[in-house]
């Protein structure tokens, strides 16, 4: 499948020098919504995997229809003040900017097999903040799944320094 027709490069988006990268007209896409939900379902089928961690918001898109697929429960990691009950929380620098995820306390039991999947991975940051959540609650990370990497901001390395866990992602940008 050619996943990258699909992706819409917006220069200076949201801050000058970024160049955003817009996975919508892939979700957009049936094929290429269905072929990348499928792809990551179909590659950690047999790893165990017991929840689906994905942050908010493009995290949701791609995370969820991943849990339903696997058939296994999918847990928001949300932006602060979103969760009404006792969360864990974790501070990240993105590629713009600084933020906080939460997670609920009570969403990963020990014995959990996590997950982490979202649209894309660019510093690492977030997925880093994921995984982080998930041993806060006493889970574990089982690996990180994306849609897009961009291999050119070196995402694995920051990921590597803490998380050693696979990183399977379907479209990679040099
Ligand atoms: C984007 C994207 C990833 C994250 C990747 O989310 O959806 O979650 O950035 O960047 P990183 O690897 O440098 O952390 P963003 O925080 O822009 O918010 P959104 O998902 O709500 O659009
Ligand atoms: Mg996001």
């Amino acid at each position: 499948m050619d996943y990258d027709k699909f992706i819409v490069d917006i220069p200076d988006y949201p801050e000058p020098g970024v160049i955003f990268k817009d996975v919508t007209p892939l979700i957009a896409d049936a094929e290429g919504f269905c072929g990348m939900v499928d792809e990551i379902a179909e590659h950690f089928k047999d790893a165990g995997v017991t929840k689906i961690v994905g942050a908010e918001a493009r995290g949701f898109l791609i995370g969820a229809p991943v849990a339903y697929r696997m058939g296994v429960g999918f847990v928001p990691a949300r932006k602060p003040g979103k969760l009404p009950r006792e969360v864990y929380s974790q501070e990240y620098d993105l590629e713009y900017g600084t933020d906080q995820l939460q997670i609920h306390k009570d969403a990963i039991r020990s014995g959990d097999k996590c997950l982490i999947v979202d649209d894309l991975i660019a510093t690492g940051g977030t997925a880093v903040a994921c995984a982080k959540l998930i041993e806060q609650a006493g889970g574990e990370v089982e690996g990180f799944a994306f849609g897009l990497e961009l291999c050119y901001l070196n995402p694995r390395d920051v990921v590597k320094k803490d998380f050693q866990q696979e990183i399977f992602t379907i479209i990679q940008v040099h």
